[in-house]
C-alpha cells in the first residue's frame, strides 16, 4: 500500500493535482515507518516545492505529521514561533515577560539550524539546565512557575525526519511546506495561542517581504483552521537582531535586557511588539501598560530565573555566563556610516567560530560568537572596531566574513524599522 501511495501521490502531484486526505496520511505514515524509500520522499517533496499545495493539503500534511508521535494538551498556554534569524533570542526576553503577567506559557524549541539560531541551543548554555522535559514534566512547571522551554524532542518525529530531507534536498523554502512543518509543532503540543515571528530579510527563510507576508496568512488561516487563537509579524531581519550572536551571549543580552540594562533599539522593538501581541491575544488588560510593569518590577527577570531553577539550571550563573575566549575585533575599514550588516554572512561567520553547525549532529560551543559593537546607522571612525569574535576556532575565516557583511555609507543612514508588517488576523472557523 505504502509504495503504491507514494507512487499515487508522485503522480498527482507532478501533474499539479491536490492530494486527498488519505493519501498524505499514507505517505506520511510510510515515511516515519521507514517503509517510504528517501528518493519517493525527495521526488514528492520536490514535486510539491514546485506545484504548491493548498490550504487542505497542507493542513492534512500538519495533522499527518503530528499523529507521528504523542499529542501534548497546552490549549491554556500561549507560545510564540518565529520562523528563524540571526542573532533572535526574543523568546528568552519575551516569554519571561508574558509570563509574569500572568499569562501561562509552554513552549517547544529547536536546536539552530543552517544560519538561525535555535532556544535550545541558547537555553544549554546555561550549567545545569535540562530542556529534555516530557509532558507531565512541562504541565508540572506550567502550574509551579508559569513558564517552561523545553526541547521538542519526540513530537512531531515525522516532522524532523522530513525537515532533514528538505535540508539535504533544498526543499526547505516552500511556504506550504513551511507552514505544514510549523503547524505540526503546534498541532503536537496542543497549543491554544500562538504568535508567529515571521522574519523576512537576508538572514530570514523568506527573503522578502511578500514572501513573509504570504507565509504570515498562511500560518494564520491553518491555526483558524486548528483551532489555534493566533496574530502574525513580519520582522526584519537583513542585520542580526541586538548585538549579539551565539548562545552564551544572547543569553547574556537577554538576561540584562530583562533587567531593564539599556537595550539595543531594535531588539526593544521586537520584543515589546511580540509580548504585546501576546498580551493582546490572551485577553490581558492594557497589555502595553502590563509589559511595561511586568518588566520595570523585576518579575519578568524573576519568572526566568524561576524557570532556570526549575529545569535544574545554575541561575547564579545567569548573571555572568561563560563566553570563549575572544579571538580578536574587526575594524571598520574607513570612516562612515553602517549602511548593512549582513545576517546571513554573520551567521556563517558565527557558526566557523563555534557557535552553530555547519552539518547536523556537530557539536556546538556555548560561548562562541560574535558581539556587535556597531548596528546599522551607527557612525564609525576607520580602524575602530565594530564586532568582537569569541571562540576558539576558524577565528580567521570568521573575521573576513564579518568584514565581508559591513558596508559603510558616506551618507548618514537612517535606522532601519524591525516590524515590517501586522497582518490582519483570519476569520476564526465556525
Ligand atoms: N521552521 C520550522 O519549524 N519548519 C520549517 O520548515 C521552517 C522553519
Amino acid at each position: 500500500m505504502t509504495g503504491t501511495a507514494v507512487r499515487e501521490a508522485i503522480e498527482v502531484k507532478k501533474a499539479g493535482g491536490a492530494l486527498p486526505d488519505e493519501l498524505v496520511a499514507a505517505v506520511v505514515a510510510g515515511y516515519t515507518a521507514g517503509a517510504v524509500p528517501h528518493e519517493q520522499m525527495a521526488a514528492l517533496l520536490m514535486a510539491v516545492l514546485l506545484r504548491g499545495m493548498d490550504d487542505g493539503e497542507t493542513l492534512a500534511l500538519a495533522r499527518a505529521m503530528a499523529d507521528s508521535g504523542p499529542r501534548y494538551a497546552f490549549a491554556d498556554c500561549a507560545d510564540k514561533h518565529s520562523t528563524g534569524g540571526v542573532g533572535d533570542k526574543v523568546t528568552l526576553a519575551a516569554l519571561p515577560i508574558v509570563a509574569a503577567c500572568g499569562v501561562p506559557v509552554a513552549k517547544l524549541a529547536g536546536r539552530g539550524l543552517g544560519v538561525t539560531g535555535g532556544t535550545i541551543d541558547k537555553l544549554e548554555a546555561i550549567p545545569g539546565l535540562s530542556v529534555a522535559l516530557d509532558g507531565a514534566r512541562m504541565r508540572r512547571q506550567v502550574d509551579a512557575v508559569g513558564l517552561v522551554i523545553a526541547e521538542a524532542g519526540d513530537l512531531a518525529p515525522a516532522d524532523k525526519a522530513i525537515y532533514a530531507l528538505r535540508d539535504a534536498t533544498g526543499t526547505v523554502d516552500s511556504l506550504p511546506l513551511i507552514a505544514g512543518s510549523v503547524l505540526a509543532k503546534k498541532a503536537a503540543t496542543g497549543a491554544g495561542t500562538v504568535l508567529y515571528d515571521v522574519k523576512a530579510g537576508k538572514g530570514a527563510l523568506t527573503t522578502g517581504v511578500d514572501g513573509a507576508r504570504e507565509l504570515s496568512a498562511l500560518l494564520l488561516r491553518l491555526s483558524a483552521a486548528m483551532g489555534i487563537r493566533a496574530a502574525a509579524l513580519v520582522t526584519g531581519m537583513d542585520a542580526p537582531l541586538g548585538r549579539a550572536v551565539g548562545n552564551a551571549l544572547e543569553v547574556r543580552e537577554s538576561v540584562a535586557y530583562l533587567r531593564g540594562e539599556p537595550a539595543d533599539p531594535e531588539l526593544d522593538e521586537v520584543v515589546r511588539a511580540v509580548g504585546v501581541a501576546v498580551l493582546e491575544l490572551t485577553g490581558v488588560d492594557e497589555p502595553e501598560k502590563a509589559f511595561e510593569r511586568a518588566l520595570a518590577s523585576g518579575a519578568a527577570h524573576g519568572r526566568l530565573a524561576a524557570m532556570v531553577r526549575s529545569q535544574g539550571g545554575d541561575e547564579a550563573a545567569l548573571d555572568d555566563l561563560a563566553v570563549a575566549a575572544h579571538a580578536g575585533d574587526v575594524a571598520a575599514p574607513r570612516d562612515g556610516w553602517v549602511a548593512r550588516l549582513d545576517a546571513r554572512a554573520i551567521g556563517h561567520a558565527a557558526i566557523a567560530l563555534g557557535a552553530g553547525r555547519e552539518h547536523r549532529g556537530d557539536a556546538v560551543d556555548p560561548g562562541a560568537g560574535i558581539e556587535l559593537l556597531a548596528r546599522v546607522g551607527d557612525e564609525v571612525a576607520a580602524g575602530t572596531p565594530v564586532a568582537r569574535l569569541f571562540g576558539i576556532r576558524g577565528a580567521e575565516r570568521a573575521a573576513v566574513l564579518v568584514a565581508g557583511a559591513l558596508a559603510l555609507s558616506g551618507e548618514p543612514v537612517a535606522r532601519p524599522a524591525r516590524i515590517l508588517e501586522r497582518p490582519a488576523p483570519a476569520p476564526a472557523r465556525p
